[in-house]
């Protein structure tokens, strides 16, 4: 727990509860701003609590895809955003056309989308998946002759290697995940010889090969717990490695490069968290018709895990 503003704390716990509001938070948020969330988590963690959760408004501190998945989730909760303009870069790289038109050169393909795409992709796709799930998203379609795996071509590359499956891909990526080199990870080993090297599947090809484990950021979380390894190296966005260190104060966590912060993931603040309770929003609110078609997809992913 960092230090706190007892006085802003006091006021969102106030005003959360006044408005029957929950708190979601990505692992790669500000410490402060994980320490104020109900539920932190990953991708797929997010949506879940989103789709359970009781309360009436959603606060959800990430970036805008992921609050318009809470959305699709929620029709009939009020989502807002802290900060509207949080976005994600490769979400923003394949719009809607972009995947018809992908879909219309492959029209036997099934199209499988990460969940870092807008909801008009999402309402494109067959089926939804998360870097948690992805690998079983594609098993699960063994008997389809052609996958389209959007937007992330590393993680595509990933998981058509763990698969064993050719997949027809898109030039997306994350460019805060690529910064992450794999000289990086190896002076980091030269470092902390002992460690263990974990490693988002958004990451470059040439630094998940040098990973003992490639894992979503709570599966990150998870397997720092369970590993008997007493050091570990990071190879993700900076913001997991509070998390990591809150989980395990016993343990050693190097982030494999500083170079690794997602300028979006940074925009929440908890100022902002109060005025958006303050003022009931930013709202992030799905179009019926986009939401009922990209529901199934995330439904359809549900389903599988
Ligand atoms: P996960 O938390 O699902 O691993 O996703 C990482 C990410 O980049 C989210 O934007
Ligand atoms: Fe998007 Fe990468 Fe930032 Fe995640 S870390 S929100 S994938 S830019």
């Amino acid at each position: 727990m960092i230090k706190e503003d007892k006085e802003l704390v006091g006021r969102i716990k106030e005003l959360k509860k006044k408005r029957n509001a929950v708190i979601l938070a990505h692992n790669y948020q500000l410490p402060e701003v994980q320490d104020i969330a109900d539920f932190r988590g990953d991708s797929l963690e997010l949506s879940r609590a989103a789709a359970k959760t009781g309360a009436k408004v959603i606060v959800f501190c990430g970036v805008y895809f992921m609050a318009e998945t809470a959305s699709i989730l929620s029709p009939d909760k009020l989502v807002i955003m802290p900060d509207i303009s949080a976005g994600c870069p490769m979400a923003n790289m394949m719009n809607a056309g972009d995947l018809r038109k992908l879909k219309e050169q492959h029209p036997q393909a099934v199209a499988v989308g990460y969940v870092n795409t807008s909801a008009e992709v999402k309402a494109e796709l067959d089926y939804c998946c998360t870097s948690t799930n992805a690998i079983a998203v594609v098993n699960a379609l063994s008997d389809k002759k052609e996958i389209i795996f959007v937007p992330d071509k590393y993680l595509a590359d990933y998981v058509s290697k763990k698969s064993g499956r050719k997949l027809i891909t898109w030039h997306g990526f994350c460019p805060t995940h690529v910064k992450i080199l794999p000289e990086d990870v190896k002076r980091e080993k030269k470092f902390h010889p002992k460690a263990k090297v974990m490693v988002h599947p958004e990451c470059l090809p040439a630094v998940v090969a040098l990973a003992d484990a490639v894992l979503s950021t709570s599966q990150m979380a998870k397997f720092a717990k369970e590993n008997p390894a007493k050091e570990f190296i990071v190879g993700t966005e900076a913001g997991l490695v509070y998390r990591l260190k809150q989980d395990n104060p016993d343990k050693e966590f190097y982030l494999a490069s500083e170079r690794a912060v997602c300028p979006n993931m940074k925009r929440t603040t908890q100022e902002k968290v109060l005025w958006a309770l303050e003022e009931l929003k930013d709202e992030v609110k799905v179009p019926e018709n986009i939401r009922k078609k990209a529901h199934l997809a995330i439904e359809r992913m549900l389903k599988i895990i």
